[in-house]
C-alpha cells in the first residue's frame, strides 16, 4: 500500500488535526545461513528486505492508545493504565508488549493514534512481528523523547516478544531488522552482540524468497520445545565441559563429548547448533572472498541439518529445497528463519531466475496442492523516520 493511501486511511479513522502523524518504516529480514543458533548465543547472517511496516503516529491527550492496522480487522482503543492486558493470539499484543516494556524502564506513556501498514507476509519467517514491535519501539523512543539506543529497543522488544507473544525467541529478528544495512549481510554474535557488516556483491545472482503458504499451526509452542531441548543438551554436557549454552562449543570439542548427551533426539538438536554454529563462520569468510559456489553448498548443508537433526521442516519447505536444487543456476537451497512452515531462501543465477519461479512453483503445486508465492530479495535498510518515498 503507498504512503498516501496509509494516510488517508489514518485521517479516516482518526480524523485530522492540528498536529500531522509522523511516519516510521521497519523492514522485515530473511536470514541467509545460521539457523536457531541465536538462543544459543551462536552466530547468525540476516539481512534486511524491501519488504515492511509502516506505522503513522499521532500522540494526543486524551489518555487513550488507538491501534490499527490496514492488515488486520481489529482494531484496540485502551486507556495508558491498561497496557499490561493482553489479547491471546491477536496482533495488537506486538505494540502493546513493546509499550508495556517501556512503562517498566519507567517511561510515561501518553494517548496516541497508531495505524500499521506491512507488505510482510504473515508468518511466513520473514519476521513480521519483529517489524511491528521495532518500529514502534523505534517511533515511541523519538516521540516520547525517551533516548534509548538501537541495542535498548532490539532487547526490548525482544523482551515484549517473549511476555506478551509467548515466543522466547532469539535476538537475531529484532537485531537485524534494527541494526541491517543495504547491501550487505550481518554477522551478529548473538551472545556479546558484536556484528560486523558483511558485503553481498551479487554477482549475477539473485536471492528468491519461496513461501511454502502452508498455515504454521503450533508452530511456537515446537519453537519453545527446541529452545527447551537445547537447553536440556547443555545441562546434558555442563558436568564435563564449562558451558552455558551451545554455541560456546566449537565442533571437535562436541564430537568428543556427544555420547554424554544419552537421549539421541537431544544429541542431534545439539549436533545442529554446534555445526551450524561453524557453517556461519564458514558462510562469511566464502562471502568476503565472494565465492558464492561455497557459499551455496553451505546453505545446502544447512537445511539438511535442520531437515534431519533439528526437524523442524517438513514436507512443504522440502519440497521447495529439493525442486530448487535440480535447476542449473541454483547454487544453494534451504529453510530460512524458524521453520514448520513459512519460506525458503535461494541463491539462483539472474538467467535462471524466471525459469527457477516456473518450475519450483509447478512442482510444488503438484506434490503439496498448495501454491507458493515468490519474491527477488532486495537487501534493504534498517528500522528509520520515513520521508515517505521508501
Ligand atoms: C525465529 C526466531 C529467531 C530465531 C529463528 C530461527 O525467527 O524469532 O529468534 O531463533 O526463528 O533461527
Amino acid at each position: 500500500m503507498i504512503i498516501e493511501n496509509i494516510r488517508k486511511t489514518f485521517f479516516e479513522l482518526y480524523g485530522k488535526k492540528e498536529i500531522e502523524p509522523v511516519v516510521f518504516f521497519a523492514p522485515g529480514r530473511v536470514n541467509l545461513i545460521g539457523e536457531h543458533t541465536d538462543y544459543n548465543g551462536g552466530f547468525v547472517l540476516p539481512c534486511a528486505i524491501q519488504y515492511g511496516t509502516y506505522l503513522l503516529i499521532r500522540l494526543s491527550n486524551d489518555g487513550m492508545i488507538r491501534l490499527a492496522s490496514t492488515n488486520m480487522k481489529e482494531e484496540l482503543v485502551i486507556s495508558v493504565t491498561d497496557i499490561f492486558a493482553k489479547s491471546p493470539g491477536k496482533w495488537t499484543n506486538y505494540p502493546l508488549g513493546v509499550m508495556d516494556q517501556f512503562l517498566k524502564l519507567g517511561f510515561r506513556m501518553t494517548g496516541m493514534e497508531l495505524l500499521f501498514s506491512g507488505d510482510i507476509p504473515n508468518s511466513a519467517g520473514l519476521s513480521s512481528s519483529a517489524s511491528i514491535e521495532m518500529v514502534t519501539a523505534f517511533a515511541l523512543n523519538e516521540l516520547l523523547n525517551c533516548n534509548l539506543d538501537k541495542i535498548a529497543l532490539i532487547q526490548l522488544s525482544r523482551r515484549a516478544e517473549h511476555e506478551f507473544a509467548g515466543v522466547n525467541c532469539g535476538i537475531m529478528d529484532q537485531f537485524a531488522v534494527g541494526m541491517c544495512s543495504a547491501g550487505h549481510a550481518l554477522f551478529l554474535n548473538c551472545h556479546t552482540l558484536e556484528y560486523k557488516m558483511i558485503p553481498m556483491k551479487m554477482n549475477g545472482y539473485t536471492l528468491i524468497i519461496a513461501n511454502t503458504n502452508k498455515p504454521r499451526r503450533l508452530a511456537d509452542s515446537k519453537y519453545n520445545e527446541r529452545v527447551a531441548e537445547c537447553q536440556l543438551a547443555v545441562a546434558c554436557l555442563a558436568p564435563y565441559v564449562d558451558i552455558s549454552r551451545l554455541g560456546e562449543l566449537g565442533y571437535p570439542q562436541f564430537y568428543k563429548l556427544q555420547d554424554k548427551i544419552s537421549d539421541e533426539v537431544i544429541r542431534k538438536r545439539a549436533r545442529h547448533v554446534v555445526s551450524e554454529n561453524q557453517r556461519v563462520l564458514n558462510s562469511v569468510n566464502s562471502l568476503l572472498r565472494n565465492d558464492f559456489v561455497q557459499f551455496g553448498n553451505l546453505m545446502n548443508i544447512s537445511h539438511d541439518s535442520l531437515r534431519d537433526d533439528y526437524e523442524v521442516t517438513g514436507i512443504e519447505l522440502d519440497t521447495l529445497v529439493d525442486e530448487a536444487r535440480k535447476i542449473k543456476g541454483v547454487s544453494g537451497s534451504r529453510m530460512t528463519g524458524a521453520g514448520f512452515g513459512g519460506c525458503t531462501v535461494s541463491l539462483v543465477k539472474n538467467e535462471s531466475v524466471d525459469h527457477f519461479i516456473r518450475q519450483v512453483g509447478e512442482a510444488y503445486t503438484l506434490k503439496t496442492g498448495l501454491k507458493a508465492d515468490f519474491y527477488l530479495a532486495e537487501i534493504g535498510d534498517s528500522v528509520k523516520k520515513s520521508n515517505g518515498l521508501h
